[in-house]
């Protein structure tokens, strides 16, 4: 397969040929600006074009494994306060034992199961309660010497500012409430799995979804009003498969377009408030992550033979399902096992002055496809890769 020939990751492209202008030497001409073409992943310069982090927050979900846990180590060694939402922390299992194995304050495990919205209530107010605002002190410090500071903090400014420090900074800062901030919020959480539609019960379909799509839709509303007071940051991790159907993934690409739309119009409500929302479409990395495993391969073809409607199974035969399900196994090897395109690419996202609006962290076969399947003629484009 030419997938897995051609498996450089796009990454170690020589993008500055692919961006208009580097921050460094100047701004680009159209600021906030993305075009696909433009935006591969991540480049020695993204790292130069970080602002300082100082004591930012940033929650991710799904940090058991995968994407999520790595990113959680990464941020947290940049410096970020790292809430880690776990699925299994409840249950005593998964990641988050190495996580508070750092026995660090800037890294904080939280139970969060995205599809419960009790927990990701709970998880809120977890946030809320710990947010370690420098601001809050000085600004509660106006509370108590202010009895109504909206009509009478403008003409006591200056004079607080000489008899009373604290108050100077939030003094110099525009907003007086007292309301705890959160930088960021990585929606990472995700499910995946294969099958035609003919073979894929409706059961999947809502299951995968309530993960992928509703659980990024939930997370998000219940944080939102952190971001927006921080004008922060919303990076929703996406796919790949959010840009272009594939035959036998339809339970996971339909989420993933959702998550783009999603992303989308969150993205255009929030410019005005001063959020910039990012979406990482990462290609094939199955190799690196527990998104899949030959045994949870094997669970999911075993469950759905055997759910198969009569006339499916008698229609299309065990041989044709048995290479549908080699093909998965296939592409499931093939992937990229070095994840740190993507892990720059959040990083990136949360960090840079000028985040792109999409980021495509892939080797050049998929790369090539996804422009190839965004960009041309849908006759051309599925001759090419589909039939
Ligand atoms: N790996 C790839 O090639 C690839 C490509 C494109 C996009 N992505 C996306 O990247 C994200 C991370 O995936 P990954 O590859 O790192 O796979 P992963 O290792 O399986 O990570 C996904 C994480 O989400 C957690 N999770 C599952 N259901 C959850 C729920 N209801 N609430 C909270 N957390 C939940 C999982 O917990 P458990 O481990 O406890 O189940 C796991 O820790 C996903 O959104 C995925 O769709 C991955």
């Amino acid at each position: 397969m030419l997938a897995t020939r051609v498996s450089r990751p796009l990454s170690r492209f020589s993008v500055r040929t692919l961006k208009f202008m580097d921050m460094r030497n100047g701004p680009r001409p159209m600021r906030g600006f993305s075009f696909p073409f433009s935006t591969p992943s991540s480049s020695p310069s993204s790292v130069n074009e970080v602002e300082e982090i100082g004591k930012r927050s940033v929650l991710i979900t799904g940090c058991d494994s995968g994407f999520g846990f790595s990113l959680a180590k990464h941020l947290h060694s940049k410096g970020f306060i790292v809430f880690a939402g776990c699925l299994q922390k409840d249950k005593g299992e998964g990641g988050y034992k190495d996580l508070d194995a750092m026995n660090s304050n800037r890294m904080r495990t939280v139970q969060l199961n995205v599809c419960d919205g009790k927990e990701v209530e709970r998880a809120v107010e977890y946030v809320n309660t710990s947010l370690d605002d420098p601001d809050r002190e000085a600004a509660e410090a106006w509370r108590d010497l202010i009895p109504f500071p909206h009509a009478h903090a403008l003409l006591c400014q200056q004079w607080l500012c000489t008899v009373h420090p604290r108050a100077v900074v939030r003094a110099r800062s525009e907003e007086w409430r007292l309301e705890p901030r959160l930088w960021g919020l990585v929606n990472n959480a995700g499910v995946s799995t294969f099958g035609e539609v003919e073979f894929t019960s409706m059961d999947t379909y809502m299951e995968v979804a309530e993960v992928n799509l509703w659980g990024t839709v939930r997370t998000t509303k219940a944080f939102l009003p952190l971001i927006r007071r921080a004008k922060g940051r919303v990076v929703n991790i996406s796919s790949m498969m959010g840009r272009m159907g594939s035959p036998a993934r339809s339970p996971y690409c339909i989420t993933k377009f959702g998550v783009e739309a999603f992303s989308d119009c969150l993205r255009y409500e929030m410019h005005s408030q001063g959020v910039k929302v990012c979406i990482v479409e990462p290609g094939n990395f199955i190799a690196a992550t527990s998104l899949y495993s030959p045994e949870r391969i094997k669970a999911i073809a075993d469950k759905m033979w055997e759910e198969l409607p009569e006339v499916v199974r008698n229609d299309y035969g065990r041989e044709y399902f048995d290479e549908q399900v080699s093909k998965m196994e296939t592409y499931c090897n093939s992937g990229s096992v070095d994840t740190s395109p993507v892990i720059d690419s959040i990083f990136h996202a949360l960090s840079s002055p000028t985040p792109y609006t999409r980021y495509h962290p892939m080797d050049y076969y998929w790369w090539v496809r996804m422009q190839i399947m965004t960009h041309m003629p849908a006759a051309i484009a599925d001759r090419l890769y589909v039939y």
